[in-house]
């Protein structure tokens, strides 16, 4: 079915991230939430404008430019050529990626600004400011490039606000023998007009205390905090100690911003135009379908949410519905503000200088499985704003244990009967177990769960989502145990049965998929594919049944212990395992894995026959016997059930053929194998065989070589590939 034309008309952003670096995984883990959100409004045939942008404005990217050699522009360039690669890797679906140093951006902030300055009465004012300068940069200098003596401990190198070791907060021009960071210089003070929005004024105190405790507007715990900023009292004072300050919106050149109309030498302070950047993005994506940017915005049925971590509310809560709210139609006020906490590493917080955390690059390059990370995250999300925290035990449990361990196996244990002993064909019998309208069927219990999942999707309750779904997963797994599939399969008499008992639990299956598709959005696609579901996944759709299924392909891997470490030891780890040495080092710990592969190309023989320059097979040319090995070290070897989708002659190479191989998972690995003398080809296309599917990537001379295929050879010429029995299904482990 497609997406409804009347749903909701949703225009939803995420934070931007600042353009001086790559994304970390707060970012990531922002953007998994919000993309989930996203997709569940989506599956409701909701209309989603989702859309996010380049933070590049301020001095932080003005200097760091600088001091490259480059123009802020390529900068900005450079960081934006790294964004596809982690927003495609971790599936994050934005419709558009822009920039807040665009054309758009400009116009719209300026207009704000203009709106806002001519109001009756005004809402922009300009003082005096006396502030640091520094001689030799010719600039005024932010807090963070100046360090002194702390004025009340005399400890020294503090920076311009408060004191680290003393606690002391304190202003820049406060510090003794203060000094420019930037240039050593010593600052002096310098007087200059600086702009203002009137934040003070009655009229937005009063329109931001409406605004912020509207029930149900912000999460509690927000709500309260804008009201501490807002100060407690019902008249608020226009300025003072209590209530909200007028907000400096302006900063002089040299300064990467956007030109303050009418006001030469002033440009806007980078948090003025960062959020705006929201609306230029919109306006640009509006633009590519021919949608006219200020007409959308004024449909009174168009909703505007913000996704944003805790440490950015003060902007998301004041400043920025006071800018739009005064600035008046077409802009609108956000409708929410959604507010996450940060991801902590093991209860402490990610530190790239200690070297602690998780990085989302490492992750991409070691080839771990998106949506394991998006299972995990969505797991432990929830409407508060907590912190989330990550840990790799916790993470390898989840998704092994719940994820693959209850959802997948489900229809990797009812498929096979279904495919083997009745063709693809599933019951619908009525009254029969398989039947959805038996109340007490597995299906039945799936279905039911429906309206509570969609409701706690909606509350952003990621975590209860994932409980209810591993809590239906659980019984039906039980149903199907208790049921004894594989005894009825011994009896020819209970054949109806045994075909109810499977389509039962594939239905329940089914079900299960659309509750996790927002969060697993390529697993269920695969999933729906193989269940013949129409695409798009919409939850109008959830309670129909399967009547036939495509032979069932594996459709998660387990995460292995070892890929954790790769991930925990860093980029280190993640460039060894993309450019490891054809022959791993004796003795080391790290390269046990790849020894253990070696040892078991030598003892199928194949290794001995190929140069090693030539095959990853044969990355070991070593001769003799193995030594002896444990069970411990043999389960290290990751063998898994590879379906030869494509062979192929490599140019240049005498005994190498290109295999492309499905194991199950959501790409084909390619794998370079010494059979050439052995094989034709087009007689391996279709043939299941073993694979080493954890041996660390090999660069070849020809191309990455992503495993290892097993053959058998003995002395005399003839090399036998090794062939499983039938019934066995790409990705099933070999134990
Ligand atoms: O805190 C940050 O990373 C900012 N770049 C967020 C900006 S959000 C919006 F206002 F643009
Ligand atoms: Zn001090």
């Amino acid at each position: 079915m497609p997406p409804a034309v009347n749903g909701r008309q949703l225009f939803v952003t995420t934070a931007l991230p600042y353009a001086n670096g790559p994304f970390h995984i707060g970012h990531i883990m922002e953007y998994i939430q919000a993309d989930i959100w996203v997709r569940f409004r989506r599956m409701q045939g909701d209309t989603v404008h989702f859309v996010c942008a380049d933070d590049t404005h301020g001095a932080p990217i003005m200097l760091k430019a600088d001091a490259e050699g480059v123009t802020p522009q390529a900068l900005i360039a450079r960081i934006a050529g790294t964004r596809a690669k982690h927003l495609d890797g971790f599936h994050i679906g934005f419709d558009h990626w822009h920039s807040t140093d665009s054309p758009e951006n400009v116009e719209l902030s300026q207009d704000i600004y203009r709106r806002l300055r001519d109001r009756v009465p005004s809402l922009i004012t300009t003082r005096t400011v006396e502030q640091f300068f520094d001689p030799v940069k010719e600039m005024f200098l932010p807090d963070r490039y100046i360090k002194g003596e702390c004025p009340k401990c005399g400890a020294k190198a503090q920076y311009g606000d408060a004191c680290e070791v003393c606690g002391a907060v304190y202003a820049a021009t406060d510090l003794i023998h203060p000094y420019s960071t930037i240039s050593g210089a010593t600052p002096v003070r310098k007087s200059s007009e600086h702009f203002f929005f009137r934040l003070s004024d009655p009229a937005c105190v009063d329109f931001l205390r409406e605004w912020t405790q509207t029930p149900g507007r912000l999460q509690p715990e927000v709500a309260n905090k804008a009201l501490e900023w807002l100060g407690q009292d019902v008249a608020a004072p226009a300025s003072g100690d209590k209530g909200l300050a007028d907000w400096d919106i302006s900063r002089d050149a040299p300064y990467f911003g956007i030109p303050i109309p009418d006001a030469p030498g002033k440009f806007f302070y980078v948090w003025l135009d960062a959020p705006v950047g929201y609306l230029a993005s919109l306006k640009a994506h509006l633009a590519k379908q021919g949608i006219h940017f200020a007409t959308f915005l004024q449909r009174p049925d168009v909703e505007q949410f913000h996704f944003i971590g805790k440490d950015i509310v003060y902007f998301h809560t004041l400043f920025w519905p006071a800018m739009l709210r005064f600035a008046g139609a077409p802009y609108k006020v956000p409708d929410n503000v959604f507010v996450h906490g940060f991801i902590t590493f093991s209860g402490e917080k990610m530190s790239k200088s200690r070297g602690t955390g998780v990085s989302p690059e490492v992750y991409l390059d070691l080839g771990l499985d998106p949506e394991w990370l998006r299972y995990y995250i969505a797991a432990k999300l929830n409407a508060k704003v907590e912190d989330l925290d990550f840990n790799p035990d916790d993470f390898l449990t989840r998704v092994n244990s719940d994820l693959i361990g209850k959802y997948v196996n489900i229809a990797s244990r009812a498929a096979s009967f279904i495919t083997r002993q009745f063709d693809g064909k599933l019951s619908l019998r009525p009254g029969g177990t398989g039947h959805c309208k038996d109340r007490e069927g597995s299906t039945a219990i799936a279905w039911a769960a429906s309206g509570m999942i969609a409701k706690a999707y909606e509350a952003r309750e990621y975590g209860k989502v994932l409980r209810e779904v591993m809590r239906i997963a659980d019984r039906v797994n039980e149903r199907f145990d208790q049921a004894k599939p594989w005894e009825l399969a011994r009896d020819p008499a209970q054949r109806e049965r045994l075909q109810d008992v499977c389509s039962d639990a594939l239905n329940a299956f089914r079900a299960l998929t659309y509750y996790l598709a927002p969060v697993l959005p390529h697993t269920a696609v695969r999933a729906a594919e193989m269940f013949g579901m129409p695409l798009p996944l919409q939850w109008a759709d959830i309670e129909t049944q399967v009547t036939h299924i495509k032979a069932y392909t594996h459709l998660m891997t387990r995460i292995e212990g070892q890929q954790i470490d790769a991930l925990l030891e860093g980029p280190h780890a993640a460039a060894q395992t993309r450019a490891a040495p054809a022959v791993p080092e004796a003795g080391s710990a790290k390269t046990q894995g790849d020894k253990l592969a070696h040892a078991v190309a030598h003892a199928a023989g194949t290794a001995a026959k190929v140069p090693a320059t030539e095959s990853a097979a044969a990355g070991a040319a070593a001769e003799g016997s193995a030594p002896q090995i444990t069970i411990d070290d043999f389960a290290k070897v990751e063998l898994r059930i590879a379906r030869i989708v494509a062979a192929e002659h490599v140019d240049g190479a005498d005994k190498l053929l290109k295999l492309t191989l499905d194991i199950g998972e959501a790409r084909h690995r390619t794998v370079f194998a010494g059979i050439k003398a052995a094989y034709k080809p087009e007689t391996l296309v279709g043939r299941l065989t073993p694979m080493v599917a954890n041996l660390a990537p090999r660069k070849m001379k020809f191309g990455l070589s992503e495993g290892m295929v097993l053959a058998a050879s003995g002395d005399g010429p003839g090399i036998y590939l090794l062939a499983p029995d039938s019934g066995a299904q790409p990705g099933m482990r070999i134990k």
